[in-house]
């Protein structure tokens, strides 16, 4: 049997778990409008009163996640083809995609009126930006079905905090709400797609290990094709809201945790490896995380000298 063929194999053997984690995130999930959150009574006419930056009441790092984060959303066409096609159309992993889809929807909607309400972007920027990231595209090349749990266990999470700490950095009650609502569905999406790894794990570890791995070694969030995007990331990591640190301590070391990489027993030689390997993975990204900020801290250190 394929690789790939097994693969899909066992997506469907927990397929009962994937009915039963679906059902516990629709009594779960919270039914929210974006129109009850965002400011409308602040928005003014862009033809009568032009953009400019003056107006923005954000500071430029919370604006520059704020935007980063909306294209990343903006490109969901792109993840939900992948989703959905990497599923049989009448499976349950198909219904799902069709609800997740819809609750991301949601969420360029809520941020992009946000910040068109509040004046904190650019419009014609952002929608050139838009146009620019989409018609870049995405992909996530490799075909197996259970790394896509993998991934987005990762992704879901990191978005999650992204998101969040977007919201309490913003000092803006209303852009707090905002993100707060977005990060509770990011939650509930994790919760869901952690929950079937979990599962796929106990019916085969050496190729759900496999996955995770893959996954882990060198994770990349979907936004990477965004203009700028490393000139943005690295300002987003300055500001605390996203970075290797907190990829390491709050994505990385709590999804590990949650299913049990280090205690997992009774594992043939490759998985023994592979197990290894992931464990291996949080003290790398310190590590990296530890160099990134000395050479902030240097960088920070001759800007003051210069003053
Ligand atoms: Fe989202
Ligand atoms: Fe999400």
């Amino acid at each position: 049997m394929s690789a790939l063929t097994e693969s899909v194999e066992l997506v469907v053997s927990v397929e009962p778990e994937i009915a039963r984690l679906m059902g516990e995130h629709r009594d779960r999930r919270q039914h929210w409008y974006a129109h009850d959150v965002v400011p409308w009574e602040l928005g003014r006419s862009f033809r009568d009163e032009p953009w400019n930056e003056s107006q923005a009441t954000l500071s430029p790092e919370v604006r520059t996640a704020l935007q980063l984060n909306l294209l990343t959303e903006d490109n969901l066409p792109y993840y939900h083809a992948k989703i959905n096609g990497s599923f049989a159309e009448d499976s349950p992993m198909a219904e799902w995609s069709r609800l997740w889809t819809a609750e991301e929807g949601q969420h360029s909607i809520a941020i992009r009126n946000y910040l068109l309400a509040t004046r904190n972007c650019d419009p014609t920027l952002l929608e050139d930006e838009r146009l620019a990231t989409m018609t870049k595209g995405w992909r996530y090349d490799s075909p197996c079905p259970v790394e896509v749990f993998a991934y987005t266990s990762a992704q879901e999470l990191a978005t999650r905090i992204s998101h969040r700490n977007a919201g309490v950095k913003a000092d803006c009650e209303i852009a707090h709400e905002v993100m707060t609502r977005v990060a509770v569905d990011e939650n509930h999406h994790f919760m869901f797609y952690r929950g079937v790894t979990t599962a796929m794990l106990k019916q085969a570890p050496t190729k759900v290990l496999e996955a995770i791995h893959r996954v882990l070694l060198d994770f990349r969030m979907p936004g990477t094709g965004i203009p700028n995007f490393n000139r943005r990331a690295v300002s987003i990591a300055r500001a605390g809201i996203y970075n290797l640190r907190i990829h390491a301590e709050q994505v990385v070391q709590p999804l590990l945790r949650h299913w049990r990489i280090d205690a997992l027993e009774g594992l043939d030689a490759r998985a023994a490896e592979i197990q290894e390997k992931i464990l291996a993975i949080p003290e790398a990204l310190i590590s990296q995380a530890e160099a990134f900020e000395a050479r902030l801290t240097k960088k920070d250190a001759r800007a003051a000298a210069r003053a």
